[in-house]
């Protein structure tokens, strides 16, 4: 039976005595299905560090602070994840010293780092310096019989991006806001999703198939842009595959779904959490169904509401431990009979901690 690292264990013990007793036992006996052919493997993921410039060599120290931890607890994973993911906006405002900064913190990493474009890596020079520094904005990489997907889903329509503000800076500002009517939905965009197509077309469609996105390539909620404008021909595109996952950032809270053949799950940033849009807008309908949300955060706690993940994916389907500094860390598995990712632990009413207890 599976079990979530218990964060105590996890950070007392240290690196040596995670290989035994204290790991999930996915990590320990990657049990691949027999007549798979494939060879099970893990990846780390962490995202949304919002990396925030003060002057000269000064960053928000709290922001920071997120990042050198899941830094310092993902290279404590006994055996390694074969390589590790970043989700978008290391940046606040799209600085070079934050990029910079954040690059410097996430070189501490053991092991391959692989990167998504986030919003607020993007609308100061259009990516320019984050290209730069790490190459192209969508890309793809196969792994031990898993056909992975890089998309950057943060564009937008040209008008917008181009002729609307008097500097970059203003746009900037304008895009990294959570709830301005002046924003602009995200898109893929037909260039790209041309290009998906092509990659597509060269992969077997019984290959488990992983997607990563920044925005979610689903819609839940367009006032908070925790929405892609193209979602539904992007998953058109995905429609022929067995497994298809969707990894994205950018909502920094936990979210799960499932729409036909594609599984959905967020990542949570190393920053701070954003409240579900629920409670903001008092209608139920802009949660991802099958979602049971976290508790609110505790203020008294700074990273509480913050955390990083890694993703088994023995089965071809994604199952996301969060390790969530201050709460207790939580498990959502592709459950092979339902369908759909489910968190079975969370869920069930008389093994829930309830929040006022945690602490
Ligand atoms: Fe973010
Ligand atoms: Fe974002």
């Amino acid at each position: 039976m599976r079990r979530p690292i218990d964060r105590r264990e996890f950070l007392k013990r240290g690196g040596a005595l995670l290989a035994a007793g204290a790991l999930p036992m996915s990590l320990v006996e990657i049990a691949f299905g027999k007549d798979s052919g494939r060879e099970g493997f893990t990846f780390a993921y962490l995202s949304d560090s919002h990396i925030t410039h003060v002057r000269g060599r000064e960053f928000v120290r709290n922001w920071d602070r997120g990042l050198i931890q899941a830094v310092a607890e993902a290279n404590l994973l006994d055996p390694r994840p074969d390589f590790i993911m970043y989700g978008g906006d290391i940046a606040q405002l799209g600085k070079r010293e934050e990029i910079d900064h954040g690059l410097e913190i996430l070189s501490g990493l053991r092991g391959e780092v692989r990167y998504v474009m986030g919003e607020h890596d993007y609308y100061l020079d259009l990516g320019e310096h984050w290209r730069r520094r790490l190459g192209p904005d969508h890309y793809s990489f196969r792994h031990k019989g898993v056909q992975f997907i890089v998309l950057n889903s943060i564009l937008t329509d040209d008008d917008w991006t181009h002729r609307r503000w008097p500097s970059a800076a203003e746009r900037m500002h304008q895009m990294a806001r959570l709830d301005n009517p002046q924003g602009s939905p995200f898109m893929v965009g037909e260039a790209q999703r041309a290009w998906l197509r092509g990659e597509l077309e060269k992969v077997d469609t019984d290959t488990p198939l992983v997607v990563f996105s920044h925005s979610p390539l689903q819609k839940i909620y367009k006032g908070w842009n925790f929405w892609t404008d193209d979602a539904e021909q992007v998953q058109a595109l995905l429609k022929p595959f067995r497994k298809v996952t969707v990894l994205y950032g950018h909502v920094h809270q936990i979210q799960y779904n499932q729409i036909g053949n594609i599984s959905f799950h967020s990542v949570m940033a190393t920053a701070w959490p954003w409240p579900y849009p629920q409670s903001f807008v008092q209608s139920p309908s802009h949660l991802p169904k099958l979602t049971v949300p976290m508790d609110r955060a505790n203020p008294f706690f700074e990273r509480d509401g913050t955390g990083w993940q890694f993703i088994d994916l023995h089965t071809g389907n994604a199952d996301v431990h969060y390790l969530l500094p201050d709460n207790r860390n939580r498990v959502v598995a592709y459950d092979t009979a339902a369908g759909h990712p489910v968190d079975r632990e969370y869920q069930d009413p008389k093994r829930r901690i309830p929040p006022q207890t945690r602490y």
